[in-house]
């Protein structure tokens, strides 16, 4: 038996019994709640463009019930699912040339909301020319990009231009948009992009090799905090060979990585970019959506992964359509999110400095809140009007064979060399901000292998 001491100091299930609290501030993003108004100063994507047809589709974002449509003519329209007459449902309204028309009494709408007709009624009516002038359908602004529809969502003397991010001009690249749907909180998703170390652990010793072996093993972990944009490197000593893996967020919810099949650790690989090109965009408060781009080529993933089974695997680990016996053998990203509940009890936590990209961030995005709540504006991730996002997402892998001095040391000093090449070379136009990176880096490999 053992003695009371041992007892009374363990078998804490009792006391420990009570369910901690959620974060309320990050979880909510239903209209008007603080990190709901945060999120609605940003272009989000809502849907695959491939999703979307004369057929009205009902989607939900941040709380908010709409139907997205495409008209005859081919305009993308983002409406809500209410009309704004009876609330019958848009879903099942018809798309004709110049909008949607209500299945119920027949209002015709523009995409940008304006009641085109109430053929119920008659036009020249007091009643009719007043609805007219002073009753409008809530409808968004679209942009349909490279195979996913992005909305913005937030107040129209607020809106940003649609940010252009280097990654959309990666030569030879291949593009392919998917979606994955989590039922949890989108900050649960979010957390993975900036907890580097998951990966030697979730996608490689709990689970099986899900990527390559080189993820298995345990790299040193850095964090960088650079305005809106962090950054968490996982860097690994691979035999001979040094690899670093930067993961990366730009606020609220743009995250890229580096490859998820192409990079291993053990062939060389110089400034390899991000296997996704993705956001996590919340549903409601348990539920979220992560849209994407696969990029496949000599700087992403091999082409053989660019299919369902691919999109899924990179995104994930894991594809989504499993049996709970599969998923408990070879849990993914979606077990270990999804599994936290439809909201995490954040207070239940106790995070560690492994966890420290996680924290800064969650700081981050709540000082904006706040500040947003004070009348200050949020950041954009375009620094200058009209000019493309440096995004650092991206994998590096140098000869550089163990030192007699400390060796933790060393691969760390590699990660710090690496980033501020990137970093250095940030405002070159973006041709030679490639090449330079690459050839810096290449240069201090040779040193690396010598004198570093
Ligand atoms: S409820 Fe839509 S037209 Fe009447
Ligand atoms: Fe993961």
């Amino acid at each position: 038996m053992q003695s009371k001491k041992f007892i009374e100091e363990n078998f804490k299930g009792y006391k420990q019994s009570t369910v901690p609290k959620i974060d309320e501030i990050l979880a909510r993003t239903d209209p008007s709640t603080p990190c709901g108004e945060y999120l609605r100063r940003y272009w989000h994507p809502v849907a695959l463009t491939s999703e979307v047809n004369e057929v009205p589709k009902e989607i939900r974002i941040l709380g908010e019930d709409l139907v997205i449509f495409k008209t005859p003519k081919g305009k993308f329209g983002l409406v809500h699912k209410a009309c704004p007459h009876r609330r019958a449902s848009l879903a099942y309204g018809k798309t004709e040339d110049k909008g949607i028309r209500c299945c119920y009494h027949g209002w015709l709408f523009s995409t940008n909301g304006e009641i085109l007709e109430t053929p119920g009624e008659n036009p020249e009516s007091k009643s009719a020319l007043k609805l007219r002038e002073t009753i409008k359908l809530g409808a968004y602004p679209v942009i349909d990009f490279n195979g996913l529809i992005f909305a913005y969502l937030g107040p129209m003397d607020k809106i940003p231009d649609f940010p252009k991010y280097d990654s959309f001009e990666i030569k030879d690249n291949v593009s392919s948009p998917y979606r994955v749907d989590y039922s949890c909180n989108w900050i649960q998703v979010l957390d993975a992009i900036m907890d580097p170390v998951h990966t030697s652990f979730l996608h490689g010793k709990s689970s099986g090799i899900q990527f390559s072996e080189g993820f298995a093993e345990l790299g040193e972990i850095d964090f960088y905090e650079r305005g809106m944009q962090y950054l968490g490197c996982n860097t690994r000593r691979i035999n001979d060979n040094v690899w670093v893996r930067v993961n990366e967020l730009i606020l609220p919810n743009f995250t890229q990585a580096g490859a998820a099949f192409a990079a291993d650790g053990t062939k060389s690989r110089y400034f390899g970019r991000s296997s996704f090109t993705r956001w996590v965009v919340p549903v409601d408060d348990h539920n979220c959506v992560a849209l994407a781009w696969a990029n496949f080529g000599e700087r992403g993933d091999p082409i053989e992964f660019n299919n369902k089974e691919g999109f899924e695997r990179i995104e994930a680990g894991e594809i989504t359509n499993r049996s709970l016996e599969e998923k408990q053998k070879n849990p993914g990203d979606a077990e270990a999110v999804e599994g936290m509940g439809s909201i995490s009890r954040h207070k239940g936590e106790h995070l560690m400095p492994t966890d420290k990209g996680v924290m800064l961030y969650r700081r981050g995005i709540k000082k904006l809140i706040k500040n947003l709540q004070e009348g200050i504006e949020p950041p954009q991730p375009q620094k200058i009007k009209g000019d493309t996002v440096r995004t650092n997402g991206q994998d590096t892998i140098i000869r550089a064979p163990k030192r007699n001095k400390n060796d933790k040391q060393f691969v760390k000093e590699i990660c710090k060399s690496v980033l501020n090449i990137q970093f250095e070379h940030e405002d070159n136009s973006l041709i030679d901000r490639d090449k330079n990176i690459i050839s810096k880096i290449k240069e201090m490999e040779e040193r690396a292998n010598f004198d570093f």
